[in-house]
């Protein structure tokens, strides 16, 4: 029996097909268009992402020699909060997508904060208000698309997240899933459902809203590339990684590294508001059993600044060379750089925050930059489990990674070292399509229960902290001091 998983992200669609072992038998990706029609705007054409979509599947069933009617089902897990409008009749999208790093929406962002300040909606939703999340783009696109509005409340057009907007293309059903929908601003957490309060002060009309349904049950039945496949999972990628990684019980917690890096604490059948910066979030919801909270820690930029340092500065040619160059010096040298390149995310969610490398010398060289760039990531990452330990009550004893940036061996070594706990990197790394088919699998009958997937997750590495207490210590309040100078940059 096999499953297919549509993973569609921030720069490119995959897809995998995975067999009932979780291995993949099939896997093909396509890159797409980045749109930035503005400093701050960043856009990408929802039919481009349609079409990316249907072409992997296709090839990556070719490459498994398999043919939709070999499916049990298909899954979805896709970028969270990227924002959608079509035309109900025609499919046509009204406007390109607002990706989720588009900051266009800050202004609105304050003028809805009021006087009430930023957390006015988090007790609804678990999230301040910030540019980051889909309500407020939503809101922008109806002040600003002509006639929207009045489209909007006849009924004629609707909205949906990245899942949405496949599910419906897919099936025909305007749904969404409630990780995804955990991600508007407008779902009150505990009843899953949107939020008529929010709704109203936002204003926006229940009729552009999918439903929202849980992450595990069949939606629909494909058409197309997937015809006759029941559609039968949609999980927020993150959430998608935190299910592919088997982190089934209150406590456990993963941290994937892409351009930027999310970081999901499993908190059980009750959402924990966070005091700390953190984002309260659905983990996943498998059929009618009990929804699955997560706290999560958003880090904006971290792969991102290994790019940055290889296409900007050109001190590295390919981003895997980073590991020998920074593993020529024995620490950083005394320099720390915060890349607070579009502010920071957690757990400071400062939109005035600007990038900056401090505690230079002339004894620093690339090497030590190199160093500081890698470390970067893992103070960051310190700085959400500092704050998670506390939120949660639960004392995070070891961290499962994945993404792109954990083939660097040294950077998991830093990480175990100013985290003070291990970390592990699993045998899969692709944790997110495997979530979204785990997810598709149980909803189908693949799989028979969460039991059965926990036994597939094999660990590959596991490096344990090397670091005398008193030194993780001294540096991580250097790091701390150094984030501070990056405040006040920008109104
Ligand atoms: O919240 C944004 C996140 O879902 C983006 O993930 O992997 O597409 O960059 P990715």
């Amino acid at each position: 029996m096999y499953v297919a998983a549509i993973d569609q992200g921030t720069t490119s669609s995959r897809c995998m097909v995975f067999d009932s072992a979780g291995t993949v038998v099939g896997d093909a990706r396509r890159e797409f268009a980045q749109l930035f029609p503005r400093p701050g705007w960043v856009e990408h054409d929802p039919a481009e992402i349609w079409a990316s979509v249907q072409a992997c599947v296709a090839e990556a069933l070719d490459r498994a020699g398999l043919v939709p009617g070999d499916l049990a089902a298909a899954g979805i897990t896709n970028q969270r909060e990227t924002t959608v409008v079509w035309d109900a009749r025609t499919g046509e999208p009204v406007h390109n997508a607002i990706v989720w790093q588009d900051t266009r929406t800050d202004r609105l962002c304050k003028e809805l904060a009021g006087e009430d300040g930023p957390e006015r909606f988090a007790a609804s939703c678990g999230l301040p208000l910030a540019t980051y999340f889909a309500g407020p783009k939503l809101l922008w696109l109806l002040r600003e698309v002509p006639g929207l509005r009045a489209r909007a409340e006849r009924g004629e057009v609707l909205f949906g997240t990245v899942d949405s907007w496949l599910i419906w293309n897919l099936t025909g059903r305007h749904v969404t899933d409630v990780t995804n929908a955990s991600r508007t601003m407008l779902m009150d957490l505990k009843t899953l459902d949107w939020d008529p309060a929010t709704l109203e002060a936002f204003g926006i009309p229940e009729a552009v809203l999918p439903e929202i349904r849980s992450s595990a049950e069949v939606y629909g039945t494909g058409r197309g590339v997937l015809e006759g496949v029941p559609i039968a999972s949609a999980l927020g990628d993150q959430q998608a990684a935190l299910f592919g990684q088997c982190c089934f019980a209150p406590g456990d917690a993963k941290n994937t590294y892409g351009t930027g890096s999310f970081l999901l604490l499993n908190t059980g059948e009750r959402p924990v508001a966070s005091q700390h910066g953190l984002l309260t979030t659905v983990g996943y919801r498998i059929g009618d059993a009990p929804a699955v909270y997560a706290l999560e820690g958003s880090v904006a930029i971290t792969g991102a600044l290994v790019q940055w340092l290889r296409d900007n500065l050109g001190v590295i040619s390919s981003s895997a060379e980073i590991e020998e160059l920074a593993g020529s010096v024995e620490d950083n040298g005394g320099c720390y750089f915060v890349p607070a390149f579009s502010g920071l995310f957690a757990p400071y969610w400062r939109s005035d925050a600007r990038g900056a490398i401090v505690g230079l010398t002339r004894f620093v060289h690339k090497g030590h930059l190199a160093r500081a760039v890698l470390e970067a990531t893992a103070w960051q990452t310190r700085e959400i489990v500092d704050a998670m330990n506390r939120d949660s009550g639960y004392a995070l004893t070891e961290l499962k990674t994945d993404g792109g940036m954990v083939v660097n061996d040294l950077l998991m070594q830093i990480q175990a070292d100013v985290l003070g706990v291990p970390v592990v990197r699993p045998r899969i790394n692709e944790t997110t399509a495997l979530g979204a088919a785990y997810a598709a699998g149980l909803a189908t009958g693949v799989w028979h229960g969460e039991a059965e997937l926990a036994a597939q997750w094999k660990a590959d590495r596991r490096w344990t902290p090397d670091m005398p207490e008193d030194k993780r210590e001294r540096e991580y309040a250097q790091w701390l001091k150094a984030v501070t100078r990056t405040f006040d940059w920008t109104d």
